[in-house]
């Protein structure tokens, strides 16, 4: 159990978690890690490392070999299609490949989470589909098709997407991949943003330290609609941990401090990611 966490519920976690797609290789090598209310985690690592994979095993789109997957307290490791149609409304994702239907237009994308699991039609929804793409500074792009916008609007309107069912956890898959540093630091500001408006439990997972030392150390002001940084004995400070993980296994856990203390060669490298950006 993680210190502090005790009055916490348990969002997520992994136990022992095994993959491997040619029965030979290990794509996962027992992951274990817990995610509770309120608290952000960061996922470190390299092309290759297993970062997708894992959370798609977190989301029952794949199987894993072993180990067990619990959410909000269930065991949903042997869960059906209909069961994880169910629970998956309850986790918001911003897939790294974006994930939008191309044929669907903007409108139509971010309105799916919440008409998909209700009865409400698209004219109900339009209001909090308005408010959610404004809030990512997309409001003119509701009749527009995924095609017709740039890399960095579509991972916006992704994030959008991600947080409009109000999800009780929050996963980003490489928001910043293959953008603009800009762009990057926009959308991280974004998801910071989400964070402290939802008050949500969020994983991000990257390549860029960058993204991590951003979420463990800014916060959003609403008063001056800024991000700044957060008090040294902040207690988001204390909820947020980070991962790094290489060849599949997790090879560092902790805060950032113990990370860019580690005397881990390949950990003691990521952390020094820093200093090249
Ligand atoms: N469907 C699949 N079949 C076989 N191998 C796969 C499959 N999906 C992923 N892999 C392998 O699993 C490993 C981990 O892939 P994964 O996509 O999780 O990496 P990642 O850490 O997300 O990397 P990136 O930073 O490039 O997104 C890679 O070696 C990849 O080739
Ligand atoms: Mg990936």
């Amino acid at each position: 159990m993680t210190p502090g966490s005790t009055d916490r519920a348990c969002v997520l976690r992994l136990e022992k978690i095994r993959l491997s797609f040619n029965g030979v290789d290990s794509v996962l090598e027992d992951i274990s890690l817990e995610m509770w209310t309120g608290e952000t985690l960061i996922v470190l690592g390299a092309a290759g490392a297993g970062k997708t994979v894992m959370v798609k095993v977190a989301l029952g789109l794949l199987k894993p070999t072993s180990g067990r997957i619990y959410l909000f307290g269930q065991d949903v490791t042997d869960f059906d299609e209909q069961q994880w149609f169910q629970i998956r409304p309850r986790i918001g994702m911003l897939f790294q490949e974006g994930g939008l239907f191309d044929s669907l237009t903007i409108e139509e994308n971010v309105a799916y989470p919440l008409v998909n699991r209700s009865s409400l039609t698209p004219d109900q929804v339009r209001p909090q589909v308005e408010e959610a793409l404004r809030f990512v500074e997309l409001g003119h792009t509701m009749t527009k098709f995924p095609s017709e916008l740039s890399g960095g609007m579509r991972r916006r309107v992704g994030i959008a997407r991600a947080g409009i069912a109000d999800p009780d956890l929050l996963l980003y898959d490489s928001p910043t991949a293959g953008l603009d540093p800009i762009t990057a630091n926009n959308i991280m500001s974004l998801i910071i943003q989400e964070r402290e408006l939802r008050n949500a439990t969020s994983a991000i997972i990257s390549h860029r330290f960058q993204d991590g030392h951003m979420m463990a150390n800014f916060r959003y002001n609403p008063e001056s609609k800024r991000l700044e940084k957060m008090p040294e004995d902040s207690p988001m400070r204390a909820r947020t941990r980070f991962l790094v993980m290489h060849g599949g296994r997790i090879v560092f856990e902790g805060s950032e401090r113990e990370l860019d203390q580690s005397r881990d060669p390949y950990v003691a490298k990521f952390s020094m990611q820093r200093s090249i950006h």
